[in-house]
Parts: structure tokens; sequence; C-alpha cells
């Protein structure tokens, strides 16, 4: 089989496809045939070296969407099926064309969904779900922000938090950003270029739960929580360094939590797709290339430029 791969680390040219053996499943597994896979930032950070990976050549790539080729541990040759866990799949990850993963990792894809939108689904999905409703405890009539709405995890979250009854606040770097954002039910946009976050929300009662993406703007999510709001930290788009005020964040018993590496049960992302496959909620693509521009995708992907998620596709 093949796979994208690199044996050291260093720039996307590092990408390269190689000729590979075969996985053999183990009594746990399921062998498929990947037909696509999502470029995240992970993978930029594990292919330039900043994030160990175990040993190299090593194959990125976190989830996968393909056919199972084998009867086995319940599912049938020929369904259609995603991991967000590609990884720990034997030959994974997904930038590989096959891979056996574990049956328990498994969502069956519903009809009318596309390869190409389960995977962008995948960990986006299985992480703005875990941030809501897991960690996070949203209920319906409350009020969230999510920052970065036109990121992978913010697209979907905005979705799935509309869907879960939430008035939904947004921020975006430009107007053609900014109505896409509305476009996926966002009740309020805030351009963070051109206007102060915090203060923009001042005249309202602040919001019960954030979704931070961003991290160096974590300060601005305590100014614009209510009284006893809940704060997720997802994620370090803006950097790792945040100064807060104590004295705020202490009155208005505003509980940080640390996010870690969230990811949601099986059965929540198989919701997300049955959502996907009653057009509740649109994955938001913003290329699909073949998995042999993996270096293009990762330099795509590290410019900022893409409005939700890479997809890379298996031939
Ligand atoms: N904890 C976990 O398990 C987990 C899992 C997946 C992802 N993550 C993290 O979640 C974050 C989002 O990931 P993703 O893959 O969804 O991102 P993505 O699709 O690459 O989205 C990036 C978007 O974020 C916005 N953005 C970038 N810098 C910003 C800043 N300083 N302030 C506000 N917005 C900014 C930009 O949109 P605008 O130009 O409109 O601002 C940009 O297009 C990342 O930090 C990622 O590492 C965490």
């Amino acid at each position: 089989m093949k796979a994208v791969q690199f044996s050291k680390p260093g720039d996307p040219e590092v990408l390269q496809v190689q000729e590979v053996p075969d996985p053999i499943p183990g009594p746990q597994d399921v062998l498929i045939e990947v037909k696509a896979t999502t470029v995240n930032r992970l993978d930029l950070f594990q292919r330039a070296g900043s994030r160990p990976v175990g040993q190299l050549p090593f194959t990125p790539g976190l989830e996968a969407a393909g056919v199972v080729l084998q009867d086995a541990n319940g599912f049938r040759a020929g369904e259609r099926v995603l991991t967000e866990n590609a990884q720990t799949a034997k030959g994974g990850g997904g930038y590989a064309s096959k891979i056996a993963a574990r049956a328990s990792d498994l969502a069956r894809i519903p009809d009318g969904v596309t390869f190409e939108q389960a995977v962008a689904v995948g960990l986006a999905g299985s992480t703005a779900w875990a941030s809501l409703f897991d960690l996070g405890r949203l209920k319906a009539g409350e009020r969230v922000l999510v920052w970065a709405g036109s990121s992978g995890v913010g697209s979907l979250a905005i979705q799935l938090a509309k869907h879960a009854g939430a008035w939904v606040v947004t921020t975006a770097s430009s107007e053609e950003r900014a109505d896409l954002v509305r476009k996926l039910g966002a009740d309020e946009v805030i351009n963070y270029r051109k206007q102060d976050l915090a203060k923009a929300l001042a005249g309202d009662k602040g919001v019960n739960l954030v979704l931070e993406l961003v991290g160096s703007t974590l300060q601005t999510s305590i100014d614009a929580s209510a009284v006893d709001g809940r704060v997720v930290l997802v994620g370090n788009l803006g950097g790792q360094e945040a100064t807060v005020n104590t004295q705020s964040w202490r009155l208005k018993r505003v509980h940080v939590f640390g996010g870690g590496m969230l990811h949601t049960s099986v059965q929540n992302i198989q919701q997300i797709l049955e959502l996907v496959a009653e057009k509740a909620v649109t994955p938001l693509i913003a290329r699909i290339l073949p998995v042999e521009q993996a270096a293009e995708a990762h330099r795509l992907l590290a410019s900022g430029e893409p409005q939700g998620k890479i997809v890379l596709i298996h031939s």
C-alpha cells in the first residue's frame, strides 16, 4: 500500500509517498481502505519536530474515512466508516491508504454523507462536541462565545450550539468571513481586528460559555463572561501566553477549564454524522487535495488562509 510519510522532521517537502507493507489487523481491529483524511495543526507540529512522534518514518493523519475491506468485529465488508483515532490504528495515520483500526473507534457514515464531509467532522467535530457539551455543559437558552468561527472546530461548534438551542456570538477577521459564519447560524459576529470584543458585548449580560480557541485572548473571554461563566481552553491560535487580571476573574467567579486533548464518544460523533445527513450541520471544507499533495496542504494550513478543513483524498 501507499503512505505519505516523513523520515525526518523538517519543512513540508519531507512528506513523501512511500510503498509500505499492508497492516495486519489484530483481533479487535477492522481493516479499512482509506478514502479521505484531513490536515490538522498537530500534523504540522509533528512534521516540524515540535511535537514528538513515535517511530520514524511516521505517517500523519488523525482522522480517516473509508470502506471496510473484510467482515470483522460487527462490521461488514463495504460499510463506510470514520475514525478520529487513525494515528493509533495499525498502519495509520490517515495519510496511509489502508489502516487496521480498533472496531470500538469506528462510527458508521450515514447515506448521503460523503467521505470528505465525514473526515471534516472527525476530530474537529469531536473537539467541538466535547468542549461545548461534555466539558462546557452547554444548555438550551444559554449564550456562548466561539472564538475563530471559520476554523474547523469553530464552524462546527457554532452549528452544534445553535442546534442545541443556544445563542452564539463568534469572531471573524474580515467581512467575507463574517458572512460565512453568519450563514452557519451565528447570531452575532465580531471582527476582532476592528472591534474590541469585550466592549462590543459590554451592553449584554455576558456569555455563559466561551470556547477559547485563541488562548492569548483569555482576559477578553473573562471580560465577556457572565457571572459564574465557563471558559473551556481548546487551542492556542494566538499563542500560548495570556495575561489576566485575577481580580476580575475572581469577582466574576469564572470557571476556566483546561481542555486537554478533547475527544467525545463514538456515539456522539455518530450523532454529528446523523445531523450532517439531515443537513442540520454542514462541515466547512476549504480545499480537497490528493494526499500526494500533502506538502502543499501543510503550507496552505500554515498560511491561515483556509476557511474550514483541508481534506486529503486517496485515489
Ligand atoms: N484540544 C484539542 O483536543 C484540539 C483539537 C483540535 C484543535 N484544537 C485547537 O483548536 C484550535 C483551532 O483548530 P482548527 O484546526 O479548527 O483551526 P483552523 O481550521 O486552522 O482555523 C484557523 C482560523 O482561526 C482564526 N484565527 C487564527 N488566529 C487567530 C487569532 N489570533 N485570533 C482569532 N482568530 C484567529 C482564523 O480565522 P479568522 O481569520 O477569521 O480569524 C483562522 O482561519 C487550534 O489551536 C488547534 O490546535 C484543539
